[in-house]
């Protein structure tokens, strides 16, 4: 049966020191009070090494937030998947609503980014969501379909086994606005049935989808009770180990 997982965020926060003490007082409170789930850390990329070496591999997986489009050699200021691996990291984040807008991210260019991360044996935590507008237009399923089918559905069944998706409606990442439970159950259960017509029910049945935006300790066990929300990507409220915290512990 497919995993639940509550993942971090950072995004662009945390010096390196922040981001060793953060790392340790979630790898504490894991230690004290097992998850009950899969608990991963998404970290800039200096960060990696670092909260490799601070976490509990049992308790605590490790996530890059991006990775390069290109294997190696020069490409000035970026971070190949390879690089990734080495640090110990088991993940990366791709596809994140952010990357694609301040950062041009394309369909084809992720699609680049997740076959080299397979290939370097990471997995990915891959991020579809609609804008507001898309919403307001009653676009949502389609742009999902679409995301998917950009970047992800080339893969073979025994390489889709290594993505977890992360539904993340745009208007709710950061703005405090969740999508409601039911509306996020909704598109859950859309996505789960667009992989199982790519892939069969089988491997559907085994994938992980999060939800992602505004996500917290007061609305995850809510959202998390839904059987199509396997678990959460988590921004703001993952940069805190006790608010981190409060959503694991919805799975309890
Ligand atoms: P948020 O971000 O929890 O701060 O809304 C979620 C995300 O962007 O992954």
């Amino acid at each position: 049966m497919r995993q639940k997982i509550v993942a971090g965020n950072w995004k662009m926060n945390n010096t390196l020191q922040e981001g060793i003490e953060l790392a340790k007082g979630v790898n504490e409170i894991l230690k004290a009070n097992a998850p009950k789930c899969k608990v991963i850390l998404g970290t800039p990329f200096i960060h990696l090494t670092e909260v490799v070496k601070t976490v509990d591999s049992k308790l605590i997986s490790v996530s890059a937030e991006n990775c390069a489009d290109k294997e190696k050699g020069a490409f000035t200021g970026e971070v190949s998947a390879a690089m990734v691996k080495s640090t110990g990291a088991e993940y990366v984040i791709l596809g994140h609503s952010e990357r694609r807008e301040y950062y041009n991210e394309t369909p084809e260019i992720l699609k680049a980014k997740v076959d080299l991360a397979l290939a370097n044996g990471l997995k990915v935590i891959f991020c579809i969501g609609e804008s507001l507008a898309q919403r307001e237009a009653n676009e949502q399923n389609a742009v999902v379909k679409a995301e998917l089918e950009g970047s992800v559905f080339h893969l073979s069944a025994e390489q889709f086994a290594n993505i977890v998706i992360a539904y993340e409606p745009i208007w709710a990442i950061g703005t405090g606005k969740t999508a409601t439970s039911d509306q996020a159950e909704e598109i859950h259960a859309y996505i789960r049935s667009v992989v199982a017509d790519k892939y069969g029910k089988a491997v559907a049945d085994n994938t992980s989808i999060l939800y992602g935006g505004s996500c917290k300790g007061s609305n995850a066990p809510e959202l998390f009770s839904k059987p199509d929300i396997d678990g959460g990507l988590i921004g703001g409220a993952s940069l805190k180990a006790g608010d981190f915290y409060d959503i694991i512990k919805a799975w309890n």
